[in-house]
């Protein structure tokens, strides 16, 4: 079956005639330049992590630790599916592994820019530009599997409830929706020390400029999501990651990914609230050596639910 087959067919494009998903976003007002210092971001999108080869390079690092903490690539009890969608797919490497591991399956990778165009990705495998804020440019039941890992810096929490409807709209009935998050609040830290809550309170309040949860309630809340978008045999699974080397190997990973992500965002927050950038890699880098000291770890969630078979 041709990629293109799992495009909307029957209906425009989602960006001509669906609205956009109410997320409570102002573009015009905290729209960052596109270039900070060194680093690339998107400009009218909640996004808050750059899009540029550092950040590839730390989204692939972050897969394998993940892929190693969950012992695999999902949780979700799927069989053989024919049609697997990853929405956010970053950099496709969860998607072409999920295309390797099921090679008679059709894979798409969704997500607003491509990255890594020169990889040669599984031939089962194809990238499709979109914005999960505008709705997805699939029919409904269009797919078996739908997965969407950490997007919790791209959609604003008021957009939630509707995002998830629009995974399940493209879930067929049998099929399986699969939800990673975790949190950027102080609370989904723990125990953590002062420069760690004082980084999440200054990352927190930037966070919140653009609509994005700042409390850990979407991480919280992501069963309750698949539930009201009509999913059955819904399963929350929350697990930690130690930060730091008391944590073995997988600790010791996971400071190094999150200490990255930080630095990721230290220009715009010191732009944003009036700091040097050195200040705030000086806290950064204050927060990670507590981590270790305090024995800190970071909260995350896998959620997933099944699409009932008549709806
Ligand atoms: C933190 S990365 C996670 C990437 C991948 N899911 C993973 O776990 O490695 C978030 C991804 O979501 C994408 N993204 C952000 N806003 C989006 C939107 N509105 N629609 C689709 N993708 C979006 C970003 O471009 C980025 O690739």
């Amino acid at each position: 079956m041709p990629w293109w087959f799992f495009r909307r067919r029957s209906r425009p494009a989602a960006s001509q005639t669906a609205p956009a998903i109410a997320s409570g976003w102002l573009p015009g007002e905290v729209a960052l330049p596109l270039l900070h210092g060194s680093r690339r971001y998107l400009q009218e999108q909640p996004y808050l992590l750059p899009k540029d080869l550092g950040e590839v390079n730390r989204l692939d690092f972050q897969h394998y630790i993940l892929r190693a903490v969950l012992r695999g690539n999902y949780l979700a009890p799927i069989q053989q599916p024919r049609r697997i969608l990853d929405v956010g797919c970053g950099t496709g490497q969860w998607a072409f592994e999920l295309a390797q591991q099921f090679p008679q399956a059709q894979v798409v990778g969704l997500d607003l820019e491509q990255v890594k165009a020169a990889t040669s990705p599984p031939p089962n495998y194809h990238f499709v530009q979109g914005d999960i804020l505008q709705g997805l440019p699939f029919d409904d039941n269009s797919f078996d599997f739908v997965h969407q890992r950490l997007l919790f810096l791209a959609i604003p929490q008021a957009a939630w409830p509707d995002a998830v409807q629009e995974l399940a709209r493209v879930t067929a009935p049998g099929g399986w929706v699969e939800l990673v998050e975790s949190s950027p609040a102080p609370q989904d830290l723990t125990p953590s020390g002062p420069a760690t809550q004082e980084f999440c309170r200054l990352g927190g309040a930037l966070a919140a400029l653009r609509g994005l949860d700042t409390e850990g309630t979407v991480l919280r809340s992501l069963a309750h999501y698949l539930e009201k978008a009509g999913l059955a045999n819904v399963h929350y699974h929350p697990f930690d990651v130690p930060l730091g080397k008391w944590g073995g190997r997988l600790g010791s990973l996971m400071a190094m990914n999150l200490h990255e992500a930080w630095k990721a965002i230290s220009a715009p927050t010191a732009a944003r609230f009036s700091r040097s950038e050195q200040e705030i890699l000086q806290l950064i880098e204050q927060a990670s050596q507590e981590w270790n000291k305090y024995r800190t770890q970071l909260h995350f969630a896998v959620a997933y639910g099944q699409q009932p078979f008549t709806r």
